[in-house]
């Protein structure tokens, strides 16, 4: 009877910490800053109005649920934009989405935000490949800083060009000056690197990365298939995931210079799964222009199941590239809110580990998965 007491009073403070979760944050915004209004960006902000607009239904495909901590989509409000380049700074940000190279797909009409795209701090943005399509906007740079604190933003999301290594930093630095929530989209290693959490812990902030791992992309199909393997009692022998697509990312992805991080960033989660070295090759493969925003992408594994008998599989996959990041960002957005309410700082384990390639602990799927809802049900801390 004792037991059945206490298993029922914790079952009520569950439901009540709930309720609290939903009061608190009831009518509570999230101001969003971005850096980099490529297609992420516009696939992100296009798909938070989609949601807007069709709220009545609740419509969550795409994301853990339509309310995440007392979180809804519309609950995002974008406050400020940074990026370089001539045919987007200036513009207010609805249109800024919308202007090349940017390719990713309209999927609905955007409201003009009152938010007009300032000039960052070129660093690396612009590599060779960037450089040859896209005329760097003549404006000043702004106080990066002074613009967080001006709009009072809560989070920054990271979108910069692949291999952004000084960029990243230099926005990740901006974050702890002017006290916020650090979010990297991209294959440069912030939330997963001891350094910088350090950095973001000692300033009391919360930061999530790195690089995000789409819905349903290359990576998560990939290190699932790895597990099953192994969780199948299949020896892996060898495996490789080639990518190929035609936007802006592939084509600054032709820079081999510029892809270490990212070929370490998909590498590492697919090895990840499995507990022993199998040889690998994974990452960008090859830029071809008509693709536009979408993926292609070739998974190939060759193993030794029952009696060493060998078998292999092949697989293709092709998904519009920026939509299969936005529902991960949304979760991650408002996962970090939820962290910043709670006060939580350095490093946001389960919300790095379900919606990012390279986190600070890698976790199969599943468990990421589970981990996420608990963190977000404030069973786990972090
Ligand atoms: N599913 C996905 O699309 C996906 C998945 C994982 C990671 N990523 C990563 O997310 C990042 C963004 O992807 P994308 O497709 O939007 O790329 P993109 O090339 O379309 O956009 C990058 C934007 O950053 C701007 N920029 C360059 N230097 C800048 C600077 N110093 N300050 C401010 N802005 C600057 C560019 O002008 C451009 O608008 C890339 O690094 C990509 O590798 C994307």
């Amino acid at each position: 009877m004792l037991g059945f007491n206490s298993i029922s009073i914790d079952f009520v403070k569950f439901i009540l910490k709930l309720y609290m979760i939903e009061i608190v944050t009831m009518g509570k915004k999230i101001n969003v800053a971005i850096a980099g209004v490529g297609n992420c960006a516009s696939a992100l902000i296009q798909g938070i109005q989609y949601y807007n607009s069709n709220s009545s239904q609740k419509d969550s495909i795409g994301l853990t649920s339509y309310n995440l901590g007392g979180y809804e989509p519309s609950d995002i409000n974008f406050v400020a934009a940074f990026d370089i380049a001539e045919t987007k700074v200036g513009k207010d940000l609805s249109e800024a989405i919308f202007s090349p190279p940017n390719n990713a797909l309209q999927i609905t009409d955007v409201p003009s935000f009152d938010v007009k795209v300032q000039k960052g701090n070129v660093l690396d943005g612009a590599g060779n490949h960037f450089s040859e399509i896209v005329k760097i906007a003549d404006s000043i740079e702004v106080d990066v800083q002074s613009v967080l604190k001006d709009t009072k933003a809560d989070i920054l999301i990271n979108y910069l060009p692949v291999g952004s290594r000084e960029g990243s930093r230099y926005y990740a630095d901006k974050c702890l000056e002017a006290g916020v929530c650090f979010i990297n989209a991209i294959p440069v290693f912030i939330s997963s690197d001891s350094k910088w959490q350090q950095k973001f812990t000692n300033k009391g902030l919360p930061c999530a990365g790195d690089d995000v791992m789409s819905q349903l992309g290359a990576t998560v199909v990939h290190k699932t298939l790895a597990k099953l393997w192994v969780d199948r009692g299949v020896a892996i022998d060898e495996t490789y995931q080639l990518n190929i697509g035609g936007d802006m990312d592939f084509y600054n992805m032709l820079d081999e210079d510029r892809l270490e991080d990212k070929r370490v960033s998909k590498t590492s989660a697919v090895q990840a799964m499995v507990p022993y070295d199998v040889p690998m090759r994974i990452g960008p493969s090859d830029y071809v222009n008509f693709l536009q925003n979408d993926k292609v992408c070739y998974i190939y594994m060759k193993g030794r199941f029952f009696g060493k008998v060998p078998l292999e599989l092949d697989l293709k996959l092709r998904v519009p590239d920026a939509y299969n990041s936005s529902g991960v960002m949304i979760d991650a957005i408002r996962g970090a809110k939820v962290a910043l309410d709670r006060g939580v700082s350095g490093p946001l384990e389960s919300i790095s580990a379900y919606c990012f390639k390279h986190p600070p602990v890698q976790m199969s799927y599943s468990s990421a998965k589970s981990n996420f809802i608990d963190f977000i049900a404030g069973k786990i801390e972090r």
